[in-house]
């Protein structure tokens, strides 16, 4: 039985990775990308978006998020690591089709009405929309099979701030209400992420196996890698988003923890996330309240990049 996913994205480059793993892998049905603010503008999320799954000959529907936070005005897209097109300049040419008549959080409920327990959906930008969603229908909490956020740092330091991730910096109070709520929920930080970098060979590995979709996503890899190598002296790029897919269809990839999160909204640290063990208590009142969730503290690269080259390869078209 495949996996029904909605992709909450702000297609960036490491999105375009998820998003191509997305359709080429055979466990999942990708049902839809929703998209936000994040690298980009949420209009230009939506026509990157729109673009991606045409060039990868996907039909899933794309439906347009929110524009702005929840509650701080917005910050200026990431361009400089995404480029001023989020896709590293690299020209996907745009879609016929045109974006789903629902706005993001209506779709997301109409689709779980329509498939009630089956829906994962995964976020892999700000969190806004899914913030959105809980205040228009609290009873989206037992309607959807699982939420994987990908956003966070809860044993490293950011990447935006020494304390804050990009997800989480650009909408503090959407991620602390979406840590709080009482669904079933995984938290694909930076603990698992940075662990994992694709290097130039590897992209070049990826785009000889697969050209239509290692081609581009090795040409988008090469702006991404410059902020890398600029800002982290790292040779390579590290795949962000895909860790919220390869939870499902790689789990022995991961380590994990157990505990209870929270976000700061205000103050110097603005964004961070803060992280209560399960089990524990303490004098910390943040925490109360709310629920334990899974948290992926570490990844074993081999058996991920192994697993994306073989899901990549698989399409050789
Ligand atoms: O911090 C990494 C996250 O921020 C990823 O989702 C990346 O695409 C950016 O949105
Ligand atoms: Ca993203």
């Amino acid at each position: 039985m495949k996996q029904k996913i909605i992709l909450d994205t702000d297609p960036g480059i490491d999105d375009a990775m998820a998003i191509a793993y997305a359709i080429a892998h055979p466990g999942i049905d990708l049902l839809a990308l929703t998209t936000i603010f994040g690298n980009v503008r949420t209009g230009e999320a939506t026509r990157n978006a729109l673009a991606l799954l045409d060039h990868w000959g996907s039909d899933a529907d794309v439906a347009e998020g929110e524009f702005t936070p929840i509650a701080i005005p917005g910050h200026e897209p990431s361009y400089l690591v995404h480029g001023r097109n989020g896709l590293g300049g690299i020209d996907i040419p745009p879609s016929r089709r045109s974006k789903h008549a629902l706005g993001a959080v209506d779709y997301i409920i109409e689709a779980s009405k329509r498939h009630p327990g089956e829906i994962i959906l995964c976020a892999v930008g700000p969190v806004t929309n899914l913030a959105r969603l809980l205040e228009r229908d609290s009873g989206i909490v037992s309607r959807l099979k699982a939420v994987i956020v990908m956003g966070g740092a809860v044993h490293r330091q950011g990447n935006v701030t020494p304390m804050a991730e990009a997800n989480f910096w650009n909408d503090p109070h959407a991620a602390d209400q979406v840590l709080g709520a009482h669904w079933p929920l995984v938290l694909a930080p930076l603990d698992c992420t940075m662990p994992v970098v694709f290097t130039p060979d590897y992209m070049q590995a990826l785009a000889r196996q697969s050209p239509a979709f290692g081609g581009p996503l090795a040409a988008m890899a090469e702006f991404y890698a410059g902020f890398y190598r600029s800002h982290l002296g790292i040779s390579g790029c590290v795949p962000h988003d895909v860790m919220a897919l390869s939870w499902l269809t790689v789990p022995g990839a991961f380590r994990l923890q157990k505990g209870a999160l929270a976000v700061l909204t205000e103050g110097p640290a603005i964004g961070q996330t803060l992280f209560q063990p399960g089990g524990t208590r303490s004098r910390a009142r943040c925490f109360d309240g709310r629920p334990d969730h899974l948290v992926m503290v570490d990844t074993d690269p081999g058996i991920f990049m192994a697993d994306y080259m073989t899901v990549i390869s698989g399409h050789t078209r």
